[in-house]
């Protein structure tokens, strides 16, 4: 068989990752993401099966997108998780299979994933407080996390393991000299990511955003830092302590986007392709799929799809509009 070309967007990025919700369901309800009281959740036979995901992925791999991301809603409660990974991580062209969870779940499935083939973990976490992690997620499980993280790290196979907490100006502040602490005496490497109009609640404004940089400044202040090298397609600007103790780093979409060499698509849980995180425009692959398209149908619409990827979002511009969705609702 002929190598197939690989997938290209109208600005000549290629495409090599997809980040795939599973479920639009979680059980926590972060103030940056979900309402207190949660949101109206997809009937069962509107998410996309194991089958139907492994299917796509398939095709997706099969034309170059050879790192897949699982993410929700939470992923780990979806049933039966672990064989949808080891599902996914026997695709030959899949190289890279990696997971985003709040963690909460992870002392039970951390060895069932592991085994399952999944190679990467990113771990949220937003406070190493607990009452302050409990504000943040509406959920008093700051110790039940930590347990899953400590349960992951004992698997040598899950490292390097990254944990993400979501940077909001007037609460991560105090977080951020216990956070870099923690890069620095555990096996973790930490994350900030600036917050995006992506809340259920619409709270999002500019001011409310704690920026990368003020972050990084505030560290260097006590634990200097060195640049590390920026590799393409990478989301963070990683720094390490000049000591060489840990890792840390900033994944700035506000203030430094980084779209320009995009690489990503989304998948919903329910079947909609999403060219980028803000598209106001999606492209729905269950319809077909559950009509019978073949591989190459289902690989046109890709492309087509594909081939209008935004060139940047506009959160920073006047007239911004946001996507009707949420985080959970896309799948981050
Ligand atoms: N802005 C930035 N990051 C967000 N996440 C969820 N909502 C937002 C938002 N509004 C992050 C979570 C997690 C990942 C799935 O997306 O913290 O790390
Ligand atoms: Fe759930 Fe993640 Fe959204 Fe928090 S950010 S409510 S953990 S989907």
């Amino acid at each position: 068989m002929s190598r197939p070309e690989p997938l290209v967007d109208g600005h000549g990025r290629r495409i090599a990752d997809v980040r795939i919700s599973v479920t639009d369901r979680c059980n926590f309800r972060c103030q940056y993401c979900m309402p207190a009281d949660g949101l109206p959740w997809l009937e069962r036979d509107q998410v996309l099966s194991f089958e139907e995901i492994a299917r796509l992925v398939g095709v997706l791999a099969r034309i170059g997108v050879h790192d897949v991301r699982l993410t929700g809603g939470e992923p780990l409660v979806r049933r039966d998780f672990p064989r949808l990974a080891a599902m996914l991580a026997a695709i030959d062209e899949v190289r890279d299979l990696s997971l985003t969870t709040n963690g909460y779940l992870l002392e039970r499935d951390a060895g069932a994933l592991v085994a399952a083939g999944i190679d990467r973990f990113n771990v949220s976490v937003d406070s190493l407080q607990r009452d302050r992690f409990f504000e943040m997620t509406r959920r008093d499980a700051l110790p039940q996390v930590l347990r899953g993280l400590e349960v992951l790290a004992g698997f040598p196979e899950a490292h390097p393991i990254k944990v993400n907490a979501v940077g909001l100006r007037g609460f991560t502040e105090d977080e951020v000299l216990p956070f870099a602490r923690f890069a620095r005496e555990h096996p973790y490497e930490v994350r900030f990511i600036e917050f995006m109009p992506l809340d259920a609640d619409r709270a999002w404004d500019l001011a409310k955003v704690l920026t990368g940089e003020e972050i990084r400044a505030a560290i260097h202040a006590v634990h200097p830092l060195e640049p590390a090298p920026r590799e393409p397609g990478a989301t963070a600007r990683v720094y390490h302590f000049a000591d060489g103790r840990g890792k840390i780093g900033f994944i700035n979409p506000v203030s430094d986007p980084f779209c320009a060499d995009c690489d990503r698509i989304r998948l919903t849980a329910e079947g909609k392709l999403r060219t980028c995180l803000f598209s106001l425009h999606e492209t729905d692959l269950r319809a077909p799929l559950r009509a019978g398209a073949d591989d190459a149908e289902l690989e046109r619409l890709i492309r087509t799809a594909v081939w209008r990827k935004e060139l940047k979002h506009r959160v920073n511009e006047p007239g911004f509009r946001r996507p009707a969705r949420t985080m959970s609702q896309i799948g981050g």
